[in-house]
């Protein structure tokens, strides 16, 4: 290389160089939650205007966004959401990371956290019982939606879609903890065991039938 090709890389490089400086990334800006000195109460982050919603905020529907409609929690889920296996499969896993720790993962109330001393005064909810079993999908809805009791709302934490899609896992739960061997369809229970098991499920299915009749008498 003779010195003249080292000079032209030389000026090369310095002039790609000086491209590189930080305005772009230090912009005069504010970050969330930045101390503000232009705002008087100091805070970056400002609150919305009065009476304004932001575009695509405007939730009108009562029964998807509130889980009730004429004043009642909806007994059945509402136009829009699909219950299939995508949902529940989606439900399980925001179940499983949002309210485990508390009520376990099976909903009874004894999530680690639960195991662990957290006490709030009352214990943890349990979804096994009648009274929660009985209750409309909306009041599930409501309760992730605005907290229930000692319990804080996860509106900020869970998008409605997802909700409905714990509510329906909730259902799938409650139905894994207390179903009658009549919920099963015959070609299920059969496609479940090899054939030669089949007249033992049978009875043991009539069995199981007979204690669920007892237990409830
Ligand atoms: C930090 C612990 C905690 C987490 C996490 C938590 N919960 Fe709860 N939950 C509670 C407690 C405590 C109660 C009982 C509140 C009371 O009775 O005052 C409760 C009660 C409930 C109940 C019973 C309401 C009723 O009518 O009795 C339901 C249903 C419920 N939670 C659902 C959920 C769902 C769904 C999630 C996840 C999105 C969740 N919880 C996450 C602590 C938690």
């Amino acid at each position: 290389m003779n010195k003249q090709q080292k000079l032209a890389i030389l000026g090369f490089g310095a002039l790609i160089l000086s491209g590189c400086n930080t305005d772009m990334w230090r912009q005069p800006k504010q970050e969330p939650l930045d101390e503000s000195e232009f705002f008087a109460d100091h805070a970056a982050n400002r609150p919305l205007v009065p009476g304004t919603i932001p575009r695509g905020h405007l939730r009108e529907d009562d029964a998807f966004f509130a889980g009730a409609a004429n004043g009642k929690w909806l007994d059945g889920f509402p136009d829009g959401v699909k219950v299939d296996k995508a949902l529940l499969l989606r439900g399980q896993e925001r179940f499983n990371i949002y309210c485990s720790p508390c009520h376990g993962r099976l909903g009874d109330g004894q999530g680690m956290i639960a195991h662990r001393g957290f006490s709030l005064k009352r214990p943890v909810g349990n979804i096994h019982t009648d009274r929660l079993r009985k209750m409309p999908v909306g009041h599930f809805y409501d309760v992730i939606t605005n907290g229930y009791g000692a319990m804080f709302s996860y509106a900020a934490r869970v998008e409605p879609q997802d909700r409905w899609g714990i509510v329906a896992y909730i259902r799938a739960l409650q139905l894994s903890q207390y179903a009658a061997p009549q919920d099963v369809p015959a070609e299920e229970v059969s496609k479940a065991l090899p054939a030669g098991d089949l007249g033992a499920a049978k009875q043991e299915t009539a069995q199981a039938d007979s204690n669920t009749r007892l237990a409830q008498k």
